[in-house]
């Protein structure tokens, strides 16, 4: 298993480019079995966890080329061949659960295997079900696969109020109600750039959408979609991520390909830290003067608020903080696995169940330490960025679910950083 060493060297600088993004490439993806016509990608992101839903949709009969060294997708679902979703591909991704709304919609039945748990949290599909059983869908639970019918005629529209936000049950719902029968409300929608990405999509496709980026979605359902082109947002995580970079080692970092209206919440928080983040022509700069962060209270939300999915790399910021930080995570139950390894490199973090309590330390040294998912993995990075002397990080598999190329963009910026194969 490989690892990444890494060897503090004071500040960074440069420009990053920021890959498509991950979370909306695999909504969109999908997309492509609700028609008979191709569907092309352009910026798609180059990671493991895109190779994972090629593999699955390829499973079910779709054709998926990557061109341009896999910026490029084209795909087409011209000829279904089959409507399972196996436990061995489900197994390596949760995300897989998004190609039971456009089965269910296109061939009329699905049977997928449940994802199970996963390292942050127990992360139940139980949204995704209720709301397609809203549509008209039946599902019966049988031997860890879900086994979903549309009715006689095809998935009906329907109200869904959803009782807390979903970004994956919202996606579900949206491409499952595109080509249902009649009108579908969708309430307590997940508001995420990624969603609204992926109605734009659809609507290129033929799709009758209105509302995303509320918490209201209206879908009139229409009797075929047809193929498009569709360029994928900026991946806001990465974004994030790199924008910490110089927050955490000093230095100026542009990031090319994003903008500021993609992470609101996460930017206001870099701005009360004392971090200046601004606006470019191409997309947004961060730098931090001399002088310490101060500490901040960050509470994760859905969108606009604070992402999850930048908890981990906020922390390893705050562990060099002036003051007290208190980070609560919201979203998952088990998503601060990243601690006690932060702690092995000199951080100063008390866990209570959501809560965790950070004083901030003059510096942090390096060590060896163990990614345990991808965001966590990320965060020991940037930690090791900022860390006196070397860092190992070993399981980088989680990394490259989700990173394109950290490596050398992290060196581009001036970053000692290098894989080492097993
Ligand atoms: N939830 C339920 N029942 C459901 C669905 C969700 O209880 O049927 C709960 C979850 O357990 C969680 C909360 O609702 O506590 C929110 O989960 P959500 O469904 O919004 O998350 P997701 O769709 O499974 C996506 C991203 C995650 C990101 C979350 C939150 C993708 C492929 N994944 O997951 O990304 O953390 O939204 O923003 O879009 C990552 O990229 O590292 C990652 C984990």
């Amino acid at each position: 298993m490989d690892s990444i060493v890494v060897t503090g060297n004071g500040p960074l600088s440069g420009q990053v480019p920021i890959a498509g993004a991950k979370n909306a490439c695999l909504a969109l993806m999908p997309a492509t079995l609700l028609s008979d016509e191709p569907l092309t990608l352009t910026n798609a992101p180059r990671l493991s966890d895109i190779r994972t839903m090629t593999a699955l949709l390829q499973s079910l009969g779709a054709e998926v080329v990557p061109l341009q060294g896999g910026q490029v997708l084209a795909l087409s679902s011209h000829d279904l061949i089959g409507h399972l979703a196996h436990y061995d591909i489900v197994r390596k991704m949760r995300a897989s659960i998004l190609v039971l709304g456009p089965l269910l919609a296109r061939a009329g039945e699905a049977v997928v295997s449940l994802p199970g748990g996963c390292a942050i949290g127990a992360r139940p599909v139980d949204l995704h079900l209720s709301g397609l059983e809203a549509l008209g869908a039946e599902m019966e639970l049988r031997e860890g696969y879900v086994h979903a019918r549309a009715p006689r005629g095809g998935l009906v529209g329907g109200r869904v109020r959803f009782p807390l936000v979903s970004v994956g049950a919202t996606e579900n719902v949206l491409m499952a109600a595109t080509l249902a029968r009649g009108s579908t409300v969708i309430e307590n929608a997940a508001r995420e750039p990624e969603i609204v990405d992926l109605a734009r999509c659809l609507r290129a496709m033929g799709a009758r959408i209105e509302g995303e980026g509320t918490d209201r979605i209206e879908v009139e359902g229409v009797e075929r979609l047809s193929g498009a082109t569709h360029r994928v947002v900026a991946d806001r995580i990465e974004m994030g991520t790199y924008m910490l970079v110089p927050a955490i080692c000093g230095g100026e970092v542009e990031c090319l390909g994003g903008g500021l209206d993609l992470l609101p919440g996460f930017a206001d928080k870099l701005d009360e830290a004392g971090i200046t983040v601004r606006a470019t022509e191409d997309g947004v700069a961060v730098s931090r003067g001399n002088g310490r962060v101060r500490a901040v209270d960050v509470t994760t939300a859905p969108y606009p608020g604070f992402p999850t999915d930048l908890q981990a790399q906020m922390m390893a910021l705050l562990c060099l903080a002036d003051g007290v930080s208190v980070l609560e995570e919201r979203i998952f139950e088990n998503r601060f696995m990243h601690a006690p390894e932060l702690m092995r490199m000199g951080a100063r973090i008390e866990v209570h169940g959501g809560t965790a309590r950070v004083t901030g330390v003059d510096r942090l040294k390096g060590a060896p330490v163990m990614a345990t998912d991808l965001r966590a993995s990320v965060s020991l990075i940037l930690a090791a960025l900022a860390a006196q002397g070397e860092t190992v990080v070993n399981r980088v598999y989680h990394l490259d679910r989700g990173y394109e190329r950290v490596e050398e963009k992290l060196s581009a910026l001036g970053a000692k950083i290098e894989r080492v194969a097993a």
